[in-house]
């Protein structure tokens, strides 16, 4: 087996995809929450996507990532068996489970690939956790059936009703609270705008909130400054204060703000790397 190679890939829906790469020094240190940051070729960016799991006897990690630009278009086109040119990790802070009892995991789209490493480690460490899966509709469904078999209660909302119950993650949060479910610790996987609304609701219910946070990063260490925000009044770091941050204290503003710098670069390099590949094997 040879470094970063793809050892298997699983399409989960239109545009997400369940890889697993061997990386064993990676996998030997991972911990639930932390992340990588890959290139896909030697003149590639570096993205940070999170380990959805581990097995450190098969030295294998889990990556799960949406096809949305450049890069990740590139993974698409890469099977079982071919390799990402280096995989950095595990980076980021583990997630905090100590004294957790009773924890409610909000996922909103591709935040429940996220999320899920988060709630099951979680479960893992001995909390119960309820997990509230928000999606546009029933096609972009994902890891239903893995959190099932794992969590306690699992519950699956669409905007539009198509599966599930009909609205949004921010809706089934009022109804658990309103219908008595007490938790420790409400924490939000997702847009930043729902992010936003879901730590508020555990504010005004008094609950402590965690927002895991996806700013752009560049090398991951603290040394760039490309991942900063504010948290709280003072200025932070995603990739070594975070990822997970107390969502009370998140300006979220600045932090919507800033996921808008590049914009028009990352529309541009997607546009070039479709024609290149002939567009987007969503359907391989
Ligand atoms: C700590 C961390 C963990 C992450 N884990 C995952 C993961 O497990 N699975 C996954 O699919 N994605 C994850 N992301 C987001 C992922 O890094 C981006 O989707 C990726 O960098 C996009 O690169 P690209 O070149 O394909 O697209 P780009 O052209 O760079 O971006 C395309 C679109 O993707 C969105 N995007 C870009 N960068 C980010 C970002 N950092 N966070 C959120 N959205 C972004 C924007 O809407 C942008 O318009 C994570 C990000 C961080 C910071
Ligand atoms: S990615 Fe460079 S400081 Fe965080």
């Amino acid at each position: 087996m040879k470094d970063f190679e793809i050892t298997y890939k699983k399409r989960l829906n239109s545009n997400m995809v369940w890889l697993k790469v061997y990386a064993p020094l990676v996998a030997k240190h991972a911990k639930p929450g932390q992340f990588i940051i890959l290139r896909t070729d030697e003149f590639g960016e570096r993205i940070p996507l999170t380990m959805a799991g581990h097995d450190s006897k098969d030295g294998t990690i889990d990556l799960i990532y949406a096809a949305v630009g450049k890069t990740t278009l590139l993974m698409d086109q890469l099977e079982k068996g071919d390799c990402f040119a280096d995989i950095v990790g595990p980076l980021g802070n583990p997630t905090e489970t100590k004294g957790l009892k009773q924890v409610l995991v909000v996922g909103g789209g591709t935040g429940n690939a996220l999320a899920y490493p988060l709630a099951i480690g979680m479960k893992d460490a001995g909390a119960q956790v309820d997990m509230i899966e928000g999606f546009k509709t029933k096609d972009l469904v994902i890891l239903e059936d893995e959190l099932r078999s794992k969590l306690d209660n699992v519950y699956v909302v669409t905007d539009d009703g198509s599966y599930g119950e009909k609205g949004f993650t921010t809706d089934k949060v009022k109804e658990l609270l309103s219908q008595g479910n007490s938790y420790d610790e409400i924490v939000a996987v997702g847009p930043p705008i729902m992010m936003k609304y879901v730590c508020q609701i555990a504010k005004e219910h008094s609950i402590p909130s965690v927002a895991s946070l996806t700013a752009y990063m560049v090398d991951g260490t603290g040394m760039c400054g490309g991942c900063r925000i504010k948290i709280g009044g003072e200025d932070k770091f995603v990739c070594v204060d975070g990822p997970e941050f107390d969502g009370s204290l998140v300006d979220w503003e600045d932090l919507i703000n800033r996921s808008k710098y590049y914009s028009k670069q990352e529309a541009n390099a997607k546009a070039h790397i479709c024609t290149l590949t002939g567009g987007v094997r969503y359907h391989a």
